[in-house]
């Protein structure tokens, strides 16, 4: 695996290491943020092309509010007004979207040095990064020691297995941030893409994105994409959910189907470039987001400005504000437990 000089972040070197697999895919990951930097797939004429949004320099990730490429935790979205009890103890975290609390506070795993490790077999290429959030980091209880492994193999697949452990009793919720466009970085806007949601119902929320504790069916609303549907054709319904929204920053529930393992929760299609993504996890909800926040204020990748819709997110992850919501899929970590959650991203390609 190749490795280069990406910087220095807190005083401790960051680097660039190279994930490549037989039939030409290469990601490009930094053990700040464990971000995503760069990742080369084929269209339909196997032309590569990089299909995240990202940033040339590291400097650039420092400043990022975008959440780009990177690893978000310890609780990915959002816990209303930063406040949960666990154990009849009331944590108090910091507030850092409004009056909540948001992927981990002020300094979240997105903005932090990992360690590195090469763990690559004769088959794939492997990353593994490290990271030990202190016990009352962000307001979190417990030391939690988290590992994370990107894994690239021949079948095009950039996977992500999470671990970690606690010593106090704790809540977790990671995943990854990445944004797509499948017609590569500075296709534009993604509305034209295809997508399939794997999930009959979602989470709606309130004007502050907090969930108001009902699941709610997506059958006749501008969220069900059961069935292939552009991402672009009822994203400016008039629609209550989608104007909290500003667009879809909503998340399905998977929950029956990931049961069993690894599950297909998700799935895009470029029809231009003919690019596939799939995505499964064992994560019982996928956060769908059309980048309604992007400001285009930190330039892009060979200077490219990326605005509003120029990408779209597919988070596996848990329910929001899960910590204050009994009903919803347990976020506790039990002291001495280990978590464990899965995501893999499958490119391929289409004629359609
Ligand atoms: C998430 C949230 C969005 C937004 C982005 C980061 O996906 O749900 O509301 O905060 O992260 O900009």
């Amino acid at each position: 695996m190749q490795k280069q000089p990406f910087g220095t972040a807190d005083g401790l070197p960051v680097d660039l290491y190279t994930l490549a697999n037989k039939n030409g895919v290469v990601a490009r990951i930094a053990n700040f943020g464990g971000v995503v930097v760069s990742l080369d797939v084929p269209d339909r004429k196997g032309k590569l092309g990089d299909v995240v949004l990202g940033y040339d320099t590291l400097v650039s990730y420092l400043k990022d509010k975008d959440y780009l490429g990177a690893i978000v935790g310890r609780y990915a979205n959002r816990i209303a007004r930063g406040n949960f009890t666990l154990n009849g103890i009331a944590y108090v975290l910091a507030k850092n979207n409004g009056g909540n609390h948001l992927h981990g506070g002020v300094r979240s795993f997105n903005k932090r040095v990992w360690v590195a490790k090469d763990v690559s077999n004769r088959e794939e290429q492997a990353l593994e990064l490290t990271y030990l959030s202190k016990d009352g980091e962000e307001g979190y209880p417990g030391n939690l020691a988290v590992t994370l492994i990107y894994t690239l193999n021949n079948k095009n697949e950039l996977k992500i297995d999470y671990a970690a452990t606690t010593d106090k009793d704790t809540v977790i919720n990671l995943t990854n941030h990445s944004y797509f466009n499948l017609a590569g970085q500075s296709g534009g806007d993604i509305l034209n893409h295809q997508l399939i949601i794997r999930g009959d119902r979602f989470v709606p929320v309130d004007a502050t994105l907090i969930p108001t504790g009902t699941l709610r069916s997506v059958k006749g609303t501008p969220f069900d994409f059961t069935e292939a549907t552009a991402i672009g054709a009822r994203i400016n319904q008039d629609d209550r959910q989608l104007k909290f929204g500003n667009g879809y920053d909503h998340t399905w529930v998977l929950q029956e189907r990931t049961k069993g393992g690894l599950h297909p929760a998700a799935q895009a299609y470029d029809p231009k470039s003919g690019r596939r993504l799939e995505v499964l996890t064992t994560e019982p909800g996928i956060q769908f987001y059309t980048g309604n926040f992007l400001g285009g204020s930190i330039g892009g990748k060979s200077g490219q400005i990326y605005t509003r819709r120029y990408g779209f997110c597919l988070e596996p992850q848990h329910f929001p504000d899960s910590p204050n919501h009994p009903s919803f899929p347990s976020t506790v970590l039990k002291a001495g437990q280990l978590y464990h959650s899965t995501t893999v991203y499958r490119f391929s390609v289409g004629s359609r």
